[in-house]
């Protein structure tokens, strides 16, 4: 076998054999395989794109490619979520908490941002102390004790997605559905949770666009889930706007805090707990109210124990950029949109994202949004405050936030997308 014949068959809309797939996974993962050879294949998949038995076989080559977790030994069922990306989403953060609160062991592999969308370990480490890198041993160990663990994948899961998931970031060859759904699915089958919520994203903010795209990015990646014995449902929810009043690293934790103290913004409640309800029911843990666990405190517990087991101290002041600005309404009325990828870019471009992998983040930088579609705005009101740490990023953000909003005039008719489309 050899990777040019690989390529030349993609290349000409060929369909990949089972041998050819398993051999070019492999040689790439030992590097047998040059990343020419395979940004060359990745393109040709892009544009022709694989049928269902090649992203079965592709994903089950990636899963082969390194170890497999078991969490057979715990005493709980395990459920674990997936979102595709986007902007203020900090989910993970109140809803890993929340689930273990209601009974599911909840192993929350996760990634940093990249780009405008946000990455959840980014989120963390802005609490002072907290790791996001733990050994397959501590993982299980903080899980089995507090019921969530929010974490890096460790090197060994699925090599051969972190090697191609890196190329395909630099070749522009992310946006191919085949790859998204082998990328993320290989990722989750290889950490063995027995149940997996999908947050399929839609919108400006999100990497699938339309409802169309991204229905077919869910059912693909049901369809492998299920194929592996992971009890997998996808949800698609609204990425046109920000979720919550927030966008950014320490920013979003503080936000996250609040919805497990029982309060922040309703749309970021409402998908927390939607999806929790998902989860639990995919577990098969009956009779856990979430909304309960939010109002008593017993998610807050979690999140504080699950904080603590990675050396963060949940009661620390949470770092807050040197400087702000105010970008105030240009006229009075009903704020009409506020563009998810508009917000997104300029929370990346004050500090929040990384433009190269390995970049640091600002934890302080990003985007406070006091006003959100729907809401009654007065010419001149604050509309957003931008923090950094670095001013001179200010101009530069402030061109992506150019026609990201719109204001009609007062009584306008407007209705907000839901936040959960399907
Ligand atoms: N997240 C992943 O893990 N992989 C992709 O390809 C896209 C998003």
């Amino acid at each position: 076998m050899d990777a040019i014949s690989v390529i030349r068959t993609k290349r000409d809309r060929g369909e990949l054999s089972d041998e050819q797939i398993d051999w070019v996974i492999d040689a790439y993962t030992r590097g047998e395989v040059a990343d020419e050879q395979m940004s060359a294949l990745a393109m040709a998949i892009l544009i022709n794109g694989m049928n269902r038995r090649e992203i079965a076989r592709w994903t089950a080559a990636m899963i082969a490619s390194g170890e497999r977790m078991d969490f057979a030994s715990l005493s709980r069922p395990t459920a674990d979520k997936h979102s595709t990306g986007g902007v203020g989403d900090k989910i993970t953060l109140p809803l890993a908490p929340l689930v273990a609160a209601c009974g599911a062991a909840v192993p929350q592999l996760s990634g940093r941002g990249l780009g405008h969308t946000g990455g959840t370990l980014d989120k963390l480490e802005s609490i002072p102390g907290w790791r996001a890198l733990l050994s397959n041993e501590e993982m299980l160990s903080v899980l089995d004790g507090t019921g969530a663990v929010i974490c890096a994948a460790g090197d060994g899961l699925a090599p051969a997605d972190k090697k191609l998931y890196a190329l395909r970031d630099v070749t522009g060859t992310v946006e191919a559905i085949p790859l998204i759904a082998s990328s993320i699915m290989s990722k989750k089958i290889a950490e063995g949770t027995g149940s997996l919520i999908l947050d399929v994203k839609v919108g400006t903010g999100a990497f699938m666009k339309t409802i169309e795209d991204a229905r077919e990015l869910a059912s693909t990646m049901v369809g492998l889930g299920t194929d592996h014995g992971v009890r997998t449902v996808a949800l698609l929810t609204d990425m046109s706007t920000p979720l919550g009043r927030t966008a950014g690293n320490a920013l979003e934790v503080r936000e996250s805090v609040e919805v497990l103290a029982g309060g922040g913004p309703s749309d970021v409640v409402e998908l927390t707990l939607a999806l929790a309800r998902e989860m639990l029911d995919a577990a098969g843990v009956r009779d856990a109210d979430p909304a309960k666990a939010l109002a008593d405190g017993s998610a807050m517990d979690v999140w504080r124990r699950m904080i603590t087991a990675q050396g963060g101290d949940p009661d620390a002041t949470l770092p807050v950029a040197r400087e702000q600005h105010v970008v105030k309404a240009s006229a009075s009325g009903v704020l009409t949109r506020l563009d998810a990828y508009g917000i997104g870019v300029a929370a990346w471009r004050l500090g929040a994202g990384r433009a190269r992998k390995e970049d640091p983040v600002q934890a302080g930088a990003g985007v406070e949004m006091h006003a959100k579609p729907g809401d009654p705005v007065t010419e001149g009101q604050p509309l957003l405050t931008l923090h950094t740490d670095t001013p001179e990023r200010f101009e530069y953000a402030l061109q992506s936030i150019e026609g990201s909003y719109d204001i009609a005039a007062a009584g306008t008719d407007f209705t907000a997308s839901p936040v959960v489309l399907e």
